[in-house]
């Protein structure tokens, strides 16, 4: 399992690369309106674009009809090889896109598939030629889904069918969701710099450390 981080802030996503945890980038327009980035959003991504070196970075979509996100995502896929487009499974009239991302995946570009909340949903995507599938864990689970079984099914898939697709197991909103992860081992799990910070700590080792530091001091 790998760590992505599901962030547009560059001093964290410097901080969480160079500990040797990211090993991707993923953002959507949430997260980028929460930074308030009011700018050309391939502007503004060319600096972490360029400090992720090789590691892939995945930028959503913001077109709605298919002719639109098909010309974005061929422009975003221009600037940089480890650029990744992200495209929603949907579109807002809850249209299906996956010809839109079968022609894109056969023009080359990598896709990562997102809104995915059912095994059925992801693995399409998946035979459709993306690169990438992501499944929304805390969405799935806060609307009475099993997000694990989701998971389980979707990994089996991908792995008796030989697909060149990664499973990316997106809205991990707690420390929990993180470690129960580690029950089904997703190939990359996407993490917000905050979870990732609390995931970090514990309190019992601060205390410790604390004794630790005591007993050499004194
Ligand atoms: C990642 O790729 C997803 O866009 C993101 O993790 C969604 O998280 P949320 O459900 O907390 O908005």
């Amino acid at each position: 399992m790998k760590f992505f981080i599901d962030s547009c802030d560059l001093s964290h996503i410097k901080y969480w690369i160079n500990c040797g945890i990211a090993k991707g980038i993923t953002t959507n327009p949430i997260i980028i309106q929460k930074q308030a980035i009011n700018t050309d959003i391939a502007a503004y991504f060319k600096e972490i674009i360029c400090f992720a070196g090789k590691l892939p970075v995945s930028i959503q979509v913001t077109e709605n009809e298919p002719d639109k996100i098909i010309k974005q995502a061929i422009s975003y896929d221009k600037i940089n090889e480890n650029v990744v487009v992200k495209v929603p499974i949907l579109n807002t009239e809850g249209d299906s896109l996956l010809p839109v991302i079968k022609r894109l995946s056969m023009e080359g570009c990598k896709i990562n598939v997102t809104a995915c909340m059912s095994a059925l949903q992801a693995i399409m995507a998946a035979d459709a030629g993306a690169r990438y599938v992501s499944l929304l864990y805390a969405r799935i689970n806060d609307n009475g889904g099993d997000g694990i079984k989701h998971i389980k099914l979707v990994k089996q898939y991908l792995e008796q069918n030989n697909l060149n697709c990664e499973l990316i197991i997106g809205s991990i909103r707690e420390v929990n969701h993180l470690t129960e992860m580690l029950n089904v081992f997703p190939h990359i799990v996407t993490v917000s710099p905050e979870v990732l910070t609390k995931a970090t700590f514990n309190s019992l080792t601060q205390k410790t450390v604390v004794e630790f530091y005591k007993a050499a001091n004194e």
